[in-house]
């Protein structure tokens, strides 16, 4: 085919500029219009804008008649609300939107928020599972159709992604993140954000998306929620802020803030972080919703005198909407009219809110997500049951796996399905669980007896709770009945395998759900101990919400599958792993302490001046236990085995560049994936620097035998750092480059700029 290079160039260069020409002159649009709708609003419907309740009545019914309700009703009707959450469904967003739209005097539509963060309708891993997966495109693929899911249902912003790190276990909502590790989750930070609101935000399969919560909520103290974080400027800016930073380099058009105080300030009314930071250096042009009554909590906090004091503060900080405080609502045109707070805070604020509202295509038409023909035909597609069910296989993390008792056969097994969790249809669709009707999950019994060639006996064992469960209640853990105890040994004498189901409840992770003992709660440990009694083939497959402390099933028990809470397709991805139709491939994202005493416990920690083990005691240590964890960040086994040769490292001191090359080879005798995983160490610094930085990954899938050149580039910024001024600073010097399976495994090069 004739092909002129210069002509393709031409043509490239053109498509270039118009879609620079398209962008700005959008922007001069929204700009114009919002400013002119700026001046025609009153001080009162500005503050409204700024304002969000959540879902209190039953839309589609009679308008409501009790006090509050009726209240909130008449102010959306007033143009007093910006944004309402919680209310889902065409017909529900419909009718809410008729009230703005047509009532209110300007007819500015609301904002649907939700908290979308594992799927709407097909529930998708929890976060911190999909993290586990490595698998970029995957992720991104999930938040692309938990977003059509959601849109479909009139919905158009999500509050996620969540990318607070935390190095805390006891911590519930460890969950909804992904994981210990600040490069990692920029990484998923970006794809999550790319995957809920598109290339195109007005599209009508696309949602704004809000990274949240800004700044330090993963870092609560003891991991008890909602408690004071209390950390150094070098933990915040090289390990807290980046997935923030990068999820606001991605585009994400919302941040929230965070329910905790930082240093002695709660998140909600500072400054520095909302307006020098995120609006300032970063240059972010979204708006900030406040967390769940956080301006409010300012008071208990000690920080603020009363609900007016709270709002004055929020909104110099830099908070542009109130979630559920009613402080806004109520104080700010006072505090404009006594002059207490600026009129340009408020107009900046409302700006934001507009340019978002304008983003998503709500002033062409407030309808447009609310079609009830794709509601119907957007939801449950197959190709998302398809995408849910590939991230599930993915995520799942292969612990330990003694003389390959899995994969099992597919024939003429005896097979004992045990444990509270093993024929679960609601724990495993999790905590955060959008929209999802209760027990639909696959179970692990349903996904097994898809495989015919072998006979599954079940038996519960004992219960894992007791009563209802539910997202607000604390869970009632069964410790007491033992009943099904005795029947589950009897099977599981008489079977030549067992797969034991246990972990947590679903509903025993997320807000509000510290545990300070990571145990197999309730009598799970004292079933497990009995059946190894009489049978020790046992596969062990956990479902939880974060790391758990299995030090007694990491010696005893042969075959261990981390297979968290997966969602949906949970049954049918633990099946294809346990039988081998899916080589597990995931890696953990989070280090597994061997016990509570060690957490905070991360694989990227300080050398301390005192690290080398000696015959005395004055080295960093402790008396009872080791220091290692039990299972390592970025560790996961696989069905097949992987090893790495020829580390090649080439730098350059005129660039600061870096090329990293390695070998890898698929030793074993089946398709594999595996995570390659890249760390630095810079040894000497003004600042100290952390053992190893995860600084470049690749997932990789070999056929038995098959070998596989990777080749990593890491640029000056890669060796930087922010020091404790919170400058991004580059020091020549020694570094250490490491490439392998896991944070503890690897090939080392060291060398010089
Ligand atoms: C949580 C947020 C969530 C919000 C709205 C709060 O309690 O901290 O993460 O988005 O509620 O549901």
């Amino acid at each position: 085919m004739y092909f002129n290079k210069s002509i393709f160039q031409t043509k490239l260069i053109i498509i270039f500029f118009s879609l620079l020409y398209a962008s700005v002159s959008f922007a001069k649009d929204s700009e114009k219009f919002i400013n002119g709708l700026i001046q025609k609003m009153t001080l009162e419907e500005k503050v409204g804008q700024m304002n969000q309740y959540s879902s209190f009545f039953d839309v589609t019914g009679p308008p409501p008649n009790d006090d509050n309700a009726k209240h909130k009703y008449d102010q959306i009707r007033s143009g007093l609300v910006g944004s309402v959450l919680n209310v889902k469904g065409v017909k529900e967003v419909r009718a809410m939107q008729e009230l703005a739209v047509n009532n209110s005097r300007l007819g500015i539509p609301l904002i649907f928020g939700f908290d979308v963060i594992h799927g709407y309708k097909t529930i998708t891993p929890i976060p911190l599972a999909e993290s586990a997966s490595w698998d970029l495109k995957a992720i991104e693929l999930s938040a692309r159709f938990a977003a059509t899911e959601a849109s479909a249902a009139g919905l158009n912003w999500t509050f996620a992604p969540m990318v607070d790190i935390s190095r805390d276990a006891r911590w519930g909502r460890v969950m909804e993140g992904a994981g210990e590790d600040p490069y990692l989750g920029s990484q998923v930070a970006i794809a999550r954000v790319k995957g809920f609101q598109g290339t195109d935000l007005s599209a009508t399969n696309t949602i704004a998306a809000c990274a949240k919560h800004f700044a330090a909520y993963g870092f609560a103290e003891a991991g008890r929620d909602y408690n004071t974080a209390d950390i150094g400027t070098s933990t915040l800016h090289n390990i807290i802020l980046p997935p923030f930073k990068a999820a606001a380099k991605a585009g994400v058009k919302t941040f929230m803030n965070s329910f905790n105080e930082l240093n002695g300030i709660p998140a909600t009314g500072d400054p520095y972080l909302q307006r020098e930071l995120l609006k300032g250096a970063w240059g972010f042009s979204g708006f900030v919703v406040s967390d769940w009554g956080s301006i409010d909590q300012m008071i208990p906090h000690g920080f603020a005198e009363d609900g007016v004091h709270a709002a004055k503060i929020a909104v110099h900080s830099g908070s542009d909407m109130d979630m559920e405080s009613y402080h806004y609502v109520k104080h700010l045109a006072n505090l404009v009219n006594d002059g207490k707070v600026d009129i340009q805070l408020i107009d900046d604020a409302v700006k934001r809110i507009l340019t978002v509202k304008y983003e998503l295509g709500l002033f062409d038409d407030p309808y447009h997500y609310c079609n009830e023909k794709r509601e119907k035909e957007l939801t449950f597609q197959e190709d998302c049951t398809a995408a849910a069910l590939d991230l599930a296989k993915k995520s799942i993390v292969l612990l330990k796996n003694d003389n390959n008792i899995l994969p099992l056969a597919k024939k003429n097994l005896h097979i004992a399905l045990i444990g509270p969790l093993a024929n679960e249809k609601n724990s495993p669709l999790g905590s955060w669980r959008g929209a999802v009707d209760a027990n639909t999950a696959i179970s692990v019994l349903e996904g097994m007896e898809e495989y015919k060639g072998n006979k599954v006996n079940y038996s519960k064992g004992v219960d894992l709770t007791v009563g209802e469960t539910s997202f607000i209640r604390e869970i009632n853990i069964n410790e007491t009945v033992r009943t099904g105890m005795d029947g589950a040994i009897e099977i599981a004498k008489k079977c030549g395998v067992v797969v034991l189901v246990l972990g947590e409840h679903g509903f025993q992770t997320a807000e509000g759900r510290s545990r300070t003992v990571l145990d197999l709660p309730g009598l799970q440990q004292e079933l497990m101990e009995k059946i190894y009694a009489v049978n020790k083939n046992i596969v062990l497959v956990l479902m939880n919400g974060r790391p758990l402390v299995i030090p007694w099933a990491d010696e005893h028990i042969p075959a261990i599958v981390e297979a968290w809470h997966l969602g949906s397709q949970s049954g049918n991805a633990i099946a294809s792993v346990l039988y081998g139709d899916y080589n597990p491939s995931g890696k953990l994202t989070m280090s597994f302490p061997r016990n509570e005493g060690q957490i905070p416990i991360y694989y990227n920690h300080k050398n301390t001046g005192r690290p080398d083990p000696s015959d005395m005691v004055f080295w960093s240590h402790y008396s009872d236990e080791s220091n290692d964890p039990l299972y390592p960040f970025g560790y996961g086994l696989s069905y097949t085995s992987f090893t790495y040769s020829d580390l090649d490292v080439q730098s350059s001191n005129e660039t600061n560049q870096v090329t990293v090359r390695v070998t890898v080879t698929n030793s074993g005798d089946k398709f594999g994936e595996e995570v390659v995983q890249l760390y630095i160490r810079d040894l000497f610094a003004s600042i100290t620097r952390p053992v190893k930085e995860l600084k470049g990954f690749e997932k990789v899938g070999l056929e038995p035998g098959q070998q596989k050149d990777i080749t990593f580039v890491l640029r000056e910024a890669d060796f930087s750092f922010y020091d404790n001024r919170g400058r991004f600073v580059f020091e020549p010097g020694e570094f250490d480059v490491m490439v392998g399976g896991s944070s503890k495994e690897w090939l080392k090069y060291s060398f010089e700029f």
